[in-house]
Formats: C-alpha cells, sequence, structure tokens
C-alpha cells in the first residue's frame, strides 16, 4: 500500500479532466455509481449548492445524499449549529428541513438525475415519522434511501434510535415494508458494539450500511462558561473522527461482507489515500463531507488519485479493491491500545 508521500504524488501526477470513467464506476444495490465518491447528507443541501461554484460538478461523484428530510419542516436549532475544532468540526443543525412534501413536490423535481445518483435522507422523531417520510420518496424519483437512525426518539425519552440495536431493527423493518428502493441504513459511532447493530439492521432488511455518522462532543467558551454549541453538544466530523471511522468499517465489513451488504464508508475523509485506506477496510463507496467545507472541488481530486493507485496495482476496477485488508485476525480483535 503507498504511503501519504507516495499518494500526494499521485494524486499531483494524476491526468487533468478527471479519471477515466470505466475504472471507477461500480453497481451500488442496482444503481449505476459513476465514481466510488457519495456526497454526505448535510454538506450538501438538496444536492444544488454545490453546483453554482466554478469546476464543481456533481458527475464527479457517484452517489449525493440530501440534506436529512422529515415529515414536517423544522427551523432547526439555536445558534451556535457549528464550531471548528482541531481537525475536526462540531454540528448541531437540528435537521433544519422544509419537511418531506417540499422536498418531492418543490426540490426533486428540479435535480437533474442524468448527473449524478440523488439520494433521500430520512430523520424521524417517532417509528411513525421514519415510515411516512420513508413512503413519500418512495413514491417519487428519488435512486435510494438512507435511513439516519441517529436521531432521538421522543417516546422513549429523546434516546437515539441508532444507539441500541433492537431500536436500529424497528426503524429499519418498519421502513423496509414500505418501499422497494434501495434502503441504506446510516450507524451511529454512538454505541457499543456497531457489528451488533449491523446485523440486526441487516436482518431487518437493510440493503447497504453508512458507516458512520458524527461522533458526539462539545466545546466550553472559558470566558462565558457555556456550551459554545447552542444545543449543548454537537456531532464531530472531519479529519479528527478518521482513525475510528475505518475501525468501524473495518468492524462492519466483518459482519456485512459475507451477506454482499455494500457500506459507504465515512468519517473525515479528505485523500484518495483516505478514501483507499476505507475501500479496502472494506467499504464499496467512500462518502466526503466535511472536507466539502474548505475543498469543494475535492472530488476530482480523489477519483483522480484512486484512479492512479488502481493503476498502478494492476486493478481493473475499484470493487477489485473493496475488503482486501491484509490482517492477522487476533491481531485486530485486540482491545488493548498499549
Ligand atoms: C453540517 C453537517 C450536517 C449534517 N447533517 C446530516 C443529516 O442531516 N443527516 C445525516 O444522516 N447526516 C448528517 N451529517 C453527517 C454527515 O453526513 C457525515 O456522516 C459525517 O459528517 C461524517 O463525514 P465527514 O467527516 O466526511 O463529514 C451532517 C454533517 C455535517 C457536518
Amino acid at each position: 500500500m503507498c504511503d501519504n508521500a507516495a499518494m500526494a504524488s499521485l494524486e499531483k501526477d494524476a491526468p487533468a479532466g478527471g479519471a477515466a470513467a470505466t475504472p471507477l464506476a461500480l453497481n451500488f444495490c442496482g444503481l449505476k455509481f459513476a465514481s466510488p465518491i457519495v456526497l454526505l447528507s448535510g454538506c450538501v443541501g438538496f444536492g444544488e449548492e454545490y453546483t453554482r461554484i466554478e469546476g464543481f460538478s456533481n458527475r464527479d461523484a457517484g452517489a449525493v445524499v440530501l440534506k436529512g428530510t422529515t415529515g414536517a419542516a423544522r427551523l432547526g436549532n439555536p445558534p451556535h449549529r457549528v464550531y471548528e475544532t482541531p481537525a475536526g468540526m462540531l454540528n448541531a443543525i437540528g435537521l433544519q428541513n422544509p419537511g418531506v412534501d417540499h422536498v418531492v413536490r418543490v426540490i426533486l423535481p428540479q435535480l437533474d438525475f442524468t448527473e449524478t445518483r440523488f439520494i433521500a435522507n430520512v430523520s424521524g422523531s417517532t417509528i411513525e415519522e421514519y415510515v411516512e417520510v420513508t413512503r413519500r420518496f418512495d413514491a417519487s424519483p428519488i435512486d435510494a434511501i438512507e435511513i439516519n437512525i441517529s436521531c432521538p426518539n421522543v417516546k422513549e425519552g429523546g434516546v437515539a434510535f441508532g444507539n441500541y440495536p433492537d431500536m436500529s431493527a424497528q426503524v429499519v423493518a418498519a421502513c423496509r415494508r414500505v418501499t422497494k428502493k434501495p434502503l441504506i441504513t446510516k450507524l451511529s459511532p454512538n454505541q457499543t458494539d456497531i457489528r451488533e447493530n449491523a446485523r440486526r439492521c441487516i436482518e431487518a432488511g437493510t440493503d447497504a450500511l453508512a458507516v458512520i455518522n458524527t461522533i458526539m462532543g462539545m466545546a466550553i467558551d472559558v470566558a462565558e462558561r457555556r456550551p459554545v454549541i447552542g444545543n449543548v453538544q454537537g456531532g464531530l466530523s472531519g479529519p479528527a473522527i478518521k482513525p475510528i471511522a475505518l475501525l468501524k468499517v473495518h468492524q462492519v465489513y466483518e459482519v456485512a461482507g459475507p451477506h454482499r451488504i455494500p457500506i459507504i464508508g465515512q468519517g473525515g475523509i479528505t485523500t484518495a489515500h483516505d478514501a483507499l485506506e476505507f475501500i479496502i477496510a472494506g467499504a464499496t463507496a467512500v462518502g466526503i463531507g466535511t472536507a466539502l467545507f474548505y475543498d469543494p472541488l475535492v472530488c476530482r481530486r480523489i477519483n483522480e488519485g484512486v484512479a492512479v493507485y488502481l493503476a498502478a496495482q494492476g486493478l481493473a476496477n475499484v470493487t477489485e479493491l473493496v475488503g482486501t485488508l491484509r490482517t492477522a485476525k487476533d491481531v485486530a480483535d485486540c482491545a488493548l491500545s498499549g
């Protein structure tokens, strides 16, 4: 495998104008992705936000995930909603969105489905709300539906659905019953055993897994002695979480791989080297979120770097690299760090 310096030189030496389509193209739950890159929910608005930036194209991504959508419109949390941390970012947007009716009736017709695949991101406070939103998207042109099970369950006192395998499986099973579109479940890292949760979501009928959502954190304004984030806590994203996300993908792949359930690996990916690590760990596709905030053109560089690596390794297609990590299992399972 390449080291960082070698990868940087691969990115620099890559041909201009984007990588050849074929080595990067893949089939994801029956959908044709032109690239393994997936633009992540909450980081690209409703698919139109970055298209105003010169040089940016949705075509550089295999798929674009829309902002989390709920049954009714939500205004979101009080400010501050985002805060930069060392190598990362805290956010507590609070699922600001115009509601599923507006998304389906007004936003989806404006999207150009020839550019890329568009994936809805479904959120809810109750299982009934998840089902209602999923059903609306099922009757829309959207290509796939991702369910964000990190939301607080109001009936269970605000604990997140995704932190408990039982509750995760209930949401997945309920949504599965109302859609035949590819169903992706986005797993929370804020739980004891992500493998068990992945297993239960697969049994409940998910077609794919997204690993991972943000990791809860906080920051304090010491002058004011107040939390910086209006919601007190927020989700940490960006390079700070990459090693954690990578391990979670590796663990989930152990469960999902034998069932041929593909994974969208995500959490802090900013370079082709990062993307390759996730693919080798078991991700079929790789999500880019926070990196877009400071480099909206990052996808093209990552596509080019991955294509150069594949050529150098004599691999005809990126899927040949998925889950090719060489490891002694007893070493990987050792919980000791020192
Ligand atoms: C500002 C912001 C808003 C987000 N909103 C959502 C959301 O609505 N639904 C969701 O499933 N994930 C949401 N996420 C999580 C991202 O989709 C992604 O899983 C996470 O940020 C990790 O990837 P990254 O480190 O590349 O950003 C959001 C992340 C950020 C930074």
